[in-house]
């Protein structure tokens, strides 16, 4: 994909599709209108009609347009211009850029109003193009003979004469984030006996290496070592060996704090002896999502250079029924010693995640995020498209909150009364993995905290973002890469405090 920041006169660009921004229930924006103008009123003519509203992500499509180099139009709703936002841009932004990538090698310009749009800066929305023109054209049909979606062979965003190089370094940080969102959604998006531990870990050396990062893969023998009990009782079902991998990117150099970036990566989740019925089985390949969304933060992290240190630590296993599969009444010993007894192996990321957490924690890093699609009850609470947050630690959580809402990303934070940590009290060990139905997203909080020794954490149950059902307007089904954005930033604006 060929990327251009140009000052250039938007009738003289020669494009496919030269698409433009207008608003809601207000005039033509100044550059609208030149087009306008240009064409003899082709926009006009439309808005005139009633065929242009302006709606947040409505596009028209004016297929003839005289006047102008550009062979056809796409007229782009932004809304209500007192009430844009970045997650609103991005809405429009990745309908259209979804919507013009249907067809092979199609070249397109951009032209958005010009001047503070709501106070965001034009590298920000040059930022925010790049990111959906890069994310919007891979579709989720990886495995077909013809894709339904193509890249770009080129884009060109038209911007004023003063803010080419801002743009410029907008765009170059925006594709940056899509390509890691697009790496984080292929990865969900492949099917299970194509990614399993093994593959997922070579998968990640292989992305460690291209981007500089320094990569360790724990094999079954070192997991043993580790005396990762919780995590191997889960794995011991499946004939797939686990993997646990690290990755270590050190930006801020030595003496500087460590970020933790913590994935849950169960490749498949059957559910175990707790066998899933179908229906909740059939998308279980997403159940990686987690691990997967922490490569693709970490590839972007180490791309764009940020003066930060993170730990990037994925526990890769496969939750098999089996002759050799971990039992009902069962008791595991994690790698701190704790001793679990096993009431539902569906349960199963919380007892991957448990040893996973300890690990990073005695690598003495200062700050933990773990991501884990972990309950179907975080999506009872919150819906398919809101991440839940849990933590023991208001100011480490509040600098996430803030994290997400700079890059418009939808989390909420959940509450950590001890009352749910009770249910997880044990005659026969020191708890189990389950407790009641109610609250369930809780008390798998409340499990993980006791293995973070005090560590400023928080945990992200993503199990409803990570992986959409089916397609909308402005985004495929399959992987979505939800977090990847914010863990980039949370990590930038980590790096920046502690520089
Ligand atoms: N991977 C699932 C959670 C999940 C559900 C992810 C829906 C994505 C969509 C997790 O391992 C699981 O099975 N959780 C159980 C926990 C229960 C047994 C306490 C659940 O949510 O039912
Ligand atoms: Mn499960
Ligand atoms: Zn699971």
């Amino acid at each position: 994909m060929n990327w251009v920041v140009s000052a250039a006169s938007a009738s003289s660009v020669a494009c496919h599709w030269l698409v433009v921004g207008v608003w809601e229930k207000s005039d033509l924006p100044a550059e609208a209108s030149v087009l306008d103008k240009a064409t003899h009123g082709a926009i006009s003519e439309l808005v005139k009609r009633g065929d242009i509203t302006g709606k947040l992500a409505e596009t028209v499509e004016i297929l003839q347009a005289p006047g102008i180099s550009a062979e056809r139009i796409c007229v782009l709703g932004l809304g209500d211009p007192a009430t844009l936002t970045r997650a609103k841009l991005d809405k429009a932004l990745m309908t259209v850029s979804r919507k013009l990538s249907t067809k092979a090698a199609v070249s397109v310009a951009i032209l958005l109003p010009q001047g503070p749009m709501c106070g965001l800066a034009a590298e920000t929305v040059a930022g925010c193009v790049a990111t959906a023109f890069t994310v919007g054209c891979v579709g989720q049909g990886l495995y077909k003979a013809e894709a339904d979606r193509h890249e770009f062979v080129g884009v060109t965003l038209l911007v004023s004469t003063g803010s080419v190089p801002e743009s410029e370094r907008g765009v170059a940080t925006g594709r940056i984030l899509g390509e890691a969102t697009n790496l984080t959604r292929e990865l969900v998006n492949r099917h299970p006996n194509d990614i399993y531990p093994e593959t997922f870990a070579l998968r990640m050396e292989q992305e460690a290496k291209r981007w500089g990062i320094a990569c360790e893969v724990m094999d079954e023998p070192r997991i043993e070592a580790e005396r990762m009990g919780s995590l191997l009782g889960v794995s011991r079902g499946s004939s797939r060996p686990p993997r646990v991998v690290l990755l270590r990117y050190q930006g801020a150099g030595a003496g500087k704090p460590w970020l933790s970036l913590v994935g849950k990566g169960v490749t498949f989740d059957s559910g175990g002896l707790s066998l899933k019925p179908s229906d909740s089985m059939k998308t279980m390949k997403c159940d990686m999502a987690g691990a997967a969304t922490a490569l693709g933060a970490i590839t972007a992290i180490a791309r764009l250079g940020l003066k930060v240190n993170v730990l990037m630590a994925a526990g890769l296993v496969e939750n098999m029924p089996s002759g050799s599969a971990f039992m009902l009444g069962e008791i595991l010993t994690a790698r701190n010693g704790m001793t679990i007894e096993i009431m539902n192996t569906d349960a199963e990321g919380r007892l991957l995640l448990a040893d996973v957490l300890s690990y990073v924690v005695d690598q003495g890093v200062d700050r933990i995020i773990d991501l884990a699609t972990l309950t179907g009850a975080c999506v009872v609470a919150l819906g398919e498209e809101v991440t839940g947050v849990f933590s023991n630690d208001q100011s480490w959580c509040d600098q996430f909150l803030t994290g997400a809402q700079e890059v418009g990303e939808d989390a909420w934070q959940m509450p950590m009364f001890d009352s749910f940590a009770e249910q997880l009290k044990c005659d026969t060990a020191d708890m189990k993995n389950i407790g009641t139905r109610w609250g369930g997203a809780i008390t798998a909080a409340k499990f993980l905290e006791k293995f973070v020794s005090g560590k400023p954490w928080v945990h992200l149950d993503i199990a409803g973002p990570a992986f959409a059902e089916s397609s909308k307007g402005h985004r495929d089904g399959g992987g979505t890469g939800a977090m990847v954005r914010t863990l980039v930033q949370v990590a930038k604006n980590f790096g920046d405090h502690s520089a």
